[in-house]
């Protein structure tokens, strides 16, 4: 299977200091999360351009941008000419999804494809042998220290064997309330990379609490968590290491 990563959401890092907070998980993590809300998708706005071209002189971490806006065929593009190494869009407010993915792969970026929660596989199904990565929202977008709703885990599941099925390669992302007790689920159910604003960024020592969620991920992907139920041991376990980022 693809390597477990944790990604950090930026939302839940001191903004007045985002340098020095990137540099303090760098060493732990291969990318960074950063979310970009336009107060249309989302009821919230976050930040864009200007943060993403700063942090990419900031550092030299895999920049994994989360589009919650109504209009990434706007946006996107410019966001990778910017640095994004890679671009996750909501292909619902998309007329033309396919071509984005397409425009966004000839600029050199990877290209991401996002469900909300209410949102079923049979959505982005078509869309998926052609990106890299599946962002299952397992809180509704818009806001950071969210509760993770665990019931989305079974689309995460549904992906891991889609893509076993079909031989495809794109990464499994899981994105809300990630935290040592909900990390499980996501990887017993095949995900790959986690993301966490809270609960790495919230802690005292980044870290350990990066260290603390890979730990979690394994031991379940394992079986031997500490939570019940079986593990997922099936699609994704059998799939070659990604040098993907993101
Ligand atoms: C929510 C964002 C998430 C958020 C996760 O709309 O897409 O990336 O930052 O934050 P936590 O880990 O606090 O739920
Ligand atoms: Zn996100």
């Amino acid at each position: 299977m693809h390597e477990h990563s944790i990604a950090p959401s930026i939302l839940a890092a001191d903004l007045a200091r985002l340098g020095a907070e990137v540099a303090e998980v760098a060493p732990v993590v291969p990318s960074i999360h950063v979310d970009v809300m336009d107060g249309h998708y989302v009821p919230n706005l976050s930040l864009g351009h200007p943060v993403l071209a700063s942090l990419r002189r900031a550092t030299d971490r895999w920049l994994d941008c989360h589009l919650m806006i109504t209009d990434p065929a706007t946006y996107a593009p410019q966001l990778v000419t910017l640095g994004a190494d890679s671009v996750t869009f909501h292909p619902e407010v998309e007329d033309d999804p396919a071509n984005l993915v397409d425009r966004l792969h000839e600029q050199g970026a990877q290209v991401g494809v996002a469900i909300k929660p209410a949102h079923p596989l049979s959505m982005v199904t078509e869309l998926l042998p052609a990106v890299d990565l599946l962002l299952v929202m397992s809180v509704e977008p818009g806001f950071g220290g969210q509760a993770f709703l665990e019931d989305t885990m079974g689309k995460v599941a549904e992906a891991a064997a889609w893509r076993s099925t079909h031989r495809q390669r794109f990464r499994i992302q899981v994105d809300g309330g990630i935290a040592p007790d909900t990390i499980t689920a996501a990887a017993r159910a095949g995900a790959e990379v986690f993301v966490a604003g809270s609960s790495v960024f919230g802690a005292t020592d980044r870290q350990a609490a990066v260290r603390t969620l890979l730990e979690r991920a394994a031991m379940a992907a394992r079986g031997a968590g500490t939570d019940t139920g079986p593990a997922t041991t099936g699609p994704a376990s059998t799939r070659p290491a990604s040098t993907g980022g993101a």
